[in-house]
């Protein structure tokens, strides 16, 4: 496989796909509050999705996925499936939205705080974030992938945080995931060389623990070994000739 190069009329529905999931992430936000279950975050989700955006969640039955979102607390990595559980005060919770639109697909999630958090989950999740944008940051034609693995990697470790491996960023487009592989580690010059209208995610796993992960017998939710907390930001970046464009930016990010 290689990476596709998208032309104009596959980027603009792109960043319509884009606009659509960061539009998810905003509508939702104010319901993410002490006693809300990840399941009701779920069916607030998919309808807006399906009723007011005419989009598809596009993880739900995502290779036996079942719900229309990832809902990812404290100790979960990443594909944490919702449920009746409730949110209680001090949680963290990364929520993944994927939508798809006119055949193309938008992949972004953030992390969010729960009534008042401990310090140690605040700075563990502002690092997080610090590092997906340095990595986008490296974005551009003839940057290598090593480079944005680089740029998140060092940081990350130079807060003393570990860097989930088991799971990458990816290239996106008509699939929810395409190549390459986005390491969210790696050598500076490595890897493939970044062209303009290449479309992937950049989507960092932190731990406050070691970088060590299982999956839960359900098949699909990834904790840390060490019960420690983790957390994630995503983002869908397209190669410009100039540099880069985000194109699951939020409001609250401009
Ligand atoms: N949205 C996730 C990603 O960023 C993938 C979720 S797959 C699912 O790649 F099946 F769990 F939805
Ligand atoms: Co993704
Ligand atoms: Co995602």
């Amino acid at each position: 496989m290689s990476i596709s190069i998208k032309n104009e009329s596959e980027i603009n529905k792109m960043r319509i796909a884009g606009k659509l999931a960061a539009e998810v992430l905003e509508m939702i936000a104010p319901y993410v509050v002490p006693g809300v279950t990840t399941n009701e975050l779920d069916q607030i989700c998919h309808d807006y999705m399906v009723n007011e955006q005419q989009t598809i969640p596009a993880p739900l039955n995502y290779r036996g996925f079942p719900k229309s979102i990832c809902t990812s607390i404290n100790q979960t990595i990443c594909h944490g499936i919702p449920s009746d559980k409730k949110l209680k005060k001090g949680d963290i919770v990364n929520i993944d939205i994927t939508v798809i639109k006119n055949e193309y697909h938008g992949d972004t999630s953030k992390m969010f705080c729960v009534g008042p958090v401990s310090q140690f989950a605040e700075r563990l999740i502002n690092i997080t974030r610090e590092s997906l944008f340095l990595g986008i940051e490296q974005v551009k034609p003839g940057a290598t992938l090593g480079d944005i693995g680089h740029a998140v990697q060092s940081h990350a470790e130079s807060n003393r945080y570990s860097i989930v491996r088991e799971f990458c960023g990816h290239g996106i487009g008509k699939n929810f995931h395409e190549d390459p592989h986005v390491m969210h580690f790696g050598n500076r010059g490595e890897g493939d060389i970044l062209e303009a209208g290449m479309i992937f995610t950049i989507e960092p796993m932190l731990n406050i623990g070691k970088r060590h992960m299982k999956v839960l017998k359900d098949g699909w939710t990834a904790v840390t070994k060490d019960r420690s907390l983790s957390a994630q930001w995503e983002h869908t970046i397209l190669v410009t000739p100039e540099g880069y464009e985000i194109l699951t930016l939020r409001q609250e990010e401009i």
